[in-house]
């Protein structure tokens, strides 16, 4: 069934919701914590090792109920439902959005056009950890008989972001094998690549699900080309591998149909890296901590499917970003992780959700008249608050930031965490309660310097009330690592479900594409 067809502002609770945004009007964040010192119990939420305050919003209790009560008008509880269970609710390209399924372990039947898919996934992960630990153990061997020491993968968009964001997140698990990642159709991009790589020693993994894609398949040749110079034709097979639905392209490549990692229908580019597009992840840290990953989402998924909305972490983030999409009409969210892993998190998260959601037609065809799909930009704390953060403090934009944490570090140098951290809270606290004027001035008349008094103040008051979400783990992990992920994985969906969009298809890619084409075709 697909799913239903409801336009969120027509609802009763968006109704409610654009009175109560009016009466919100005069919210503070101080207040709010000085009239109610639960206020940060009562806006939180646990789950496994996570935390969620989201008591630094601009909301009351009220705000919650009624963003709630707009989830269940717009049948959210039923569109959950048909999305693990594998209903076509990818209806444009009349296909099922199963990723959630890869992570399962579950053993009950989940049908895709009448055929179980669980023996097929099982089938691909073996497939995965006998290759990875072949690899990884040097069994298996390049065609002078040396041992495998480079791994690079060739891909794009999703058969890029997500394996790279996860091999640079998982440094600190990661084996001896060295990890490189090409995807951009610059020649320069490969060629900086081919230069630190030895033939005889690496191993390619061409990652598109189409196997037609442009950047893909044109460093794919030029890497071959440049192998062959040394390797020969019958060496492909011990270099190259493929994760793909095009087993005829494949094979006009030259791979072997042994080294063919599947990729299915049901399971969309930016949300594949939980499918063998993961290879280069398992390859670099080792199946176990890739199951681990897997374990963390299953765990998120659960969470997701099971909680009621007012419990349910991803739900009251995608609501809460709704209220400040629609009501506050914010245009941005930022994504602040206090880990310099997460380096790469924004650049992943920028696909999976404007990809997703940045769609202007609804469930019914028609044009939309009211806003979608957030902006998202980010990067690593505390360098960013070298750089755009004076921005989001002062500026004249409010911009929702989701602040990513860790209780502790990877290697233990306590110092460091505990300057890393107190900035992170520092930064919220910054944002929720600013510096009024009078805190300004008091400070400038301590500071004795009473001639800039008046003609510094007004732009040292931080006007405060800016919002931000505090999602803190016990320690970067396989684990905790897949339930961020998946955590924002369903936040797309919840967005996508109330926005009355498709969230799974992409077809606002394809026009630059095919102009491409033709303007390469006319020269
Ligand atoms: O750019 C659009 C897109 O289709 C993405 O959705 C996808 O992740 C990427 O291109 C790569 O596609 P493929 O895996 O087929 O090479």
């Amino acid at each position: 069934m697909p799913l239903q067809n409801i336009n969120p502002t027509t609802t009763k609770a968006w109704e409610k919701l654009e009175s109560h945004f009016s009466e919100m009007s005069s919210f503070s964040l101080k207040t709010a914590f000085k009239t109610n010192p639960e206020r940060k119990e009562k806006f939180s939420l646990g789950f496994n090792d996570l935390h969620l305050d989201f008591s630094k919003n601009k909301v009351n209790q009220k705000t919650v109920d009624l963003l709630v009560e707009l989830a269940h008008e717009v049948e959210l509880k039923d569109a959950i439902n048909k999305y693990f269970t594998g209903d076509i609710i990818n209806e444009t390209e009349d296909r099922a959005v199963l990723h959630t399924a890869l992570r399962s372990s579950s053993e009950d039947e989940l049908l895709v056009d009448n055929k179980n898919i669980r023996p097929e996934i099982k089938k691909a992960l073996r497939k995965i950890r006998a290759f990875s630990n072949k690899v990884i153990s040097g069994d298996w061997k390049g065609y002078t008989g040396k041992k495998i020491t480079d791994v690079v993968n060739i891909g794009i968009g999703g058969s890029d972001l997500g394996p790279d964001m996860v091999v640079e997140a998982l440094q600190f698990y990661k084996n001896h094998l060295t990890t490189h990642f090409v995807s951009n159709i610059d020649g320069d991009h490969v060629s900086e690549i081919i230069k630190k790589l030895n033939p005889e020693t690496t191993l390619f993994v061409i990652v598109s699900k189409t196997f037609t894609t442009q950047e893909t398949i044109t460093n794919a040749n030029t890497i071959k080309n440049w192998f062959l110079t040394s390797g020969s034709q019958f060496d492909i097979a011990k270099h190259f591998v493929a994760v793909s639905t095009n087993l005829e392209a494949i094979d006009a490549f030259g791979i072997d149909p042994k080294n063919v990692f599947p990729m299915w229908n049901w399971v969309g580019g930016r949300f594949s890296l939980w499918s063998a597009v993961g290879l280069s992840i398992s390859l670099s840290v080792g199946f176990d901590n890739y199951r681990s990953l897997l374990d963390g989402a299953e765990k998120m998924d659960i969470h997701f499917k099971e909680s009621s909305f007012d419990q349910n972490i991803p739900v009251i983030l995608a609501l809460l970003s709704i209220w400040y999409n629609n009501f506050y009409k914010a245009e941005s969210e930022a994504i602040l992780p206090y880990t310099q892993y997460l380096t790469k998190l924004a650049p992943y998260l920028q696909q999976a959700i404007m990809e997703s959601n940045g769609k202007s037609v609804d469930r019914n065809g028609d044009e939309i008249g009211y806003q979608t799909g957030t902006i998202v930009w980010g990067s690593t704390g505390t360098n960013m608050q070298h750089a755009f953060m004076q921005l989001v403090h002062q500026g004249t934009k409010l911009i929702p930031s989701d602040f990513i944490g860790y209780k502790t570090s990877l290697y233990g140098l306590t110092d460091h965490h505990q300057k890393l951290m107190a900035n992170y809270n520092a930064q919220m606290d910054a944002l929720a309660f600013g510096k009024s004027k009078e805190e300004v001035h008091l400070e400038l008349k301590f500071s004795g310097d009473n001639s800039t008094i008046h003609s510094l103040l007004p732009y040292k008051v931080f006007e405060g009330n800016r919002p931000s979400n505090a999602i803190l783990f016990e320690k970067l992990t396989p684990e905790s690592l897949g339930e961020l992920i998946a955590m924002y994985e369903h936040k797309i969906f919840v967005q996508g479900v109330v926005w009355n969009i498709f969230s799974y298809d992409q077809f606002g890619v394809e026009l630059g594409k095919e102009l491409a084409k033709k303007l390469l075709n006319k020269e």
